[in-house]
């Protein structure tokens, strides 16, 4: 098909939400990290228009290349794929909430990037670059994980040298998730981590145990030993709060889906706010119950899906 037809027709692309089951933050500093995209995640549309930005789900109505962090990173993104952001409209339906831990920013931008892709000869390889320069405007210095995770939307090992592999699971397996409602900021929370680490050197074992924690739940997980990949959430959250990345409103959700039955439970993504993750067997309808009555919301989804 010729570029002419391609730049009036509509495309779309979809991006994956993600959670981390362990090695957040640790990440950054170069250890691995275990993760898993989810079902739910973000479609972008894209059509000819005039540069506007929209997500009625979060409330976005922004223009592309304006001031907003969205507007500036799609802008970012048009570049890197060389598309011309002024003659085309961005409209998402999001299945996740912004600024919640789930990974939204980057399932945004590989959506976008995927349906901006369509409309070039853009393969997957220049759909996670472009999507990378747009999560830069979001978090200043990302390990790329969400953005992998986004894009592969599978269950896998992730480190910053040798990016994304897939783990194969024996079975799948549900993880509770609950959403804090305290939004957080990914880029704020990674730099306080390097302030501490900076002031306390010895936050560097703290967070080389992490990426300790992420090896040992990827071995377990290949054996299909999920109670012991929940105590290793529990030892995660431990460490995470250690580290300054919990609040009162997640240490609160994690010791409620534990007094539930939950195996196991932790914060997951960059903390300070945001969402936390339990591993509960078939407690799980008793966890989101003791949520619920606290005001949290939260789902239970599938690790492991086809
Ligand atoms: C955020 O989902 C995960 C962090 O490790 C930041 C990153 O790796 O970019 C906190």
């Amino acid at each position: 098909m010729g570029m002419m037809a391609m730049a009036e027709e509509n495309t779309t692309g979809f991006g994956h939400g993600k959670v981390i089951l362990l090695g957040e933050h640790a990440v950054v500093y170069g250890h691995p990290a275990l993760a898993a995209g989810i079902r739910a995640g973000v479609r972008a549309h894209v059509s000819p228009g005039s540069g506007s930005l929209s997500a009625p789900g979060w409330e976005l109505d922004a223009r592309i290349g304006d001031d907003s962090p969205p507007g500036q990173a799609v802008h970012k993104l048009c570049d890197a794929l060389g598309v011309d952001g002024r003659a085309l409209d961005v409209w998402l339906e999001s299945e996740i909430p912004a600024r919640a831990g789930l990974g939204s920013s980057a399932a945004m931008a590989v959506a976008v990037a995927r349906a901006m892709g369509a409309r070039t000869s853009a393969n997957e390889s220049d759909v996670l670059t472009a999507a990378a320069a747009a999560e830069m405007v979001f978090h200043r210095m990302p390990s790329g994980i969400d953005a992998a995770a986004a894009s592969r939307g599978s269950l896998g090992t992730f480190t910053k040298q040798g990016g994304w592999t897939d783990v194969p699971l024996p079975k799948s397996f549900d993880v509770c998730i609950g959403v804090s409602g305290e939004p957080h900021d990914t880029g704020a929370l990674v730099s306080g981590v390097a302030t501490l680490r900076a002031s306390t050197p010895v936050v560097d074992k703290l967070i080389h145990a992490m990426g300790e924690l992420a090896r040992a739940g990827t071995e377990a997980l290949s054996r299909g030993d999920i109670p012991t990949l929940a105590r290793l959430f529990s030892m995660a959250h431990g460490l995470l709060a250690g580290v300054g990345v919990s609040t009162p409103v997640l240490d609160d959700m994690v010791h409620t889906a534990r007094a539930a039955g939950a195996l196991g439970a932790k914060l997951t993504g960059a903390g300070g706010g945001g969402a936390v993750i339990a591993i509960a067997g078939d407690q799980a309808d008793e966890v989101l119950r003791k949520w619920r009555g606290k005001g949290y919301y939260g789902f239970v989804t599938t690790i492991g899906h086809d």
